[in-house]
């Protein structure tokens, strides 16, 4: 198939694509105090760390597991001792804010053919109920957990998911994440991808030669649709 060719189906990263994952923080931002931002920034780091560790050492825990665990750590480094409190932001990533782009970009890509789709590291019941409070739930077609296959991203049969699932090539679908990671293993793998360089952070892992660098997600449905 040709590059040319529109593809079939536009594929999605959740969290810190679609989904705020800062969100849970910033609802609870009074109780967890002037670190809120730098506990939000290790939850997240030590959550993703873990999932490279697990996967390099061929071992397996559910993404809610290393959520809850990374969300302890980073709580702890900063001296936060309060176990209500990480019930609450534990709940609150569960139903986290769309981030503002989502909905339009999703509905966009929907109404001119193309399948639409997540694929995440979440959990199925995680993702359809983070989906549903963000309210894009019905804007999208599918949701690809790698739960069923106990690996994590960039492993590349997690991208297999999509072909799978949607009978077709890599490169009839696209592709966007604003995990650098992420959009490298998918570009990898030969998606078409788009790396939705949200952090405005410099180019890294060859994604300026493997990807479309956007801004956001506003950009996305012209740059794919032409
Ligand atoms: C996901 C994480 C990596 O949704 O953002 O898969």
């Amino acid at each position: 198939m040709s590059r040319a060719t529109r593809p079939r189906a536009a594929v999605f990263d959740a969290y810190g694509t679609l989904l705020d994952i800062h969100s849970a923080v910033a609802r609870h931002a009074a109780r967890v105090g002037d670190k809120a931002a730098a506990v939000s920034a290790l939850w997240r780091a030590k959550q993703l760390e873990a999932t490279w560790v697990l996967s390099a050492t061929g071992a397996y825990e559910g993404f809610d597991a290393i959520t809850d665990r990374a969300l302890g750590f980073a709580l702890a480094t900063h001296g936060i001792a309060d176990d209500t409190l990480r019930a609450d932001l534990l709940r609150a990533y569960r139903s986290l804010d769309a981030l503002p782009d989502a909905a339009a970009a999703l509905a966009r890509l929907r109404d001119a053919g193309l399948a639409t789709a997540i694929l995440s590291n979440g959990q199925p019941d995680a993702l359809a109920a983070a989906t549903r409070a963000a309210g894009i739930a019905p804007l999208l077609g599918g949701i690809l957990s790698v739960h069923p296959l106990r690996r994590y991203k960039p492993h590349p049969a997690v991208y297999a998911l999509v072909t799978e699932r949607f009978a077709c090539q890599p490169d009839e679908v696209a592709f966007a994440s604003s995990n650098d990671w992420d959009a490298h293993g998918a570009a990898r793998f030969g998606f078409r991808v788009f790396w939705i360089n949200r952090a405005r952070q410099p180019v890294t892992y060859w994604l300026d030669e493997m990807a479309t660098i956007l801004p956001d997600l506003a950009a996305l449905p012209d740059a794919i649709l032409g």
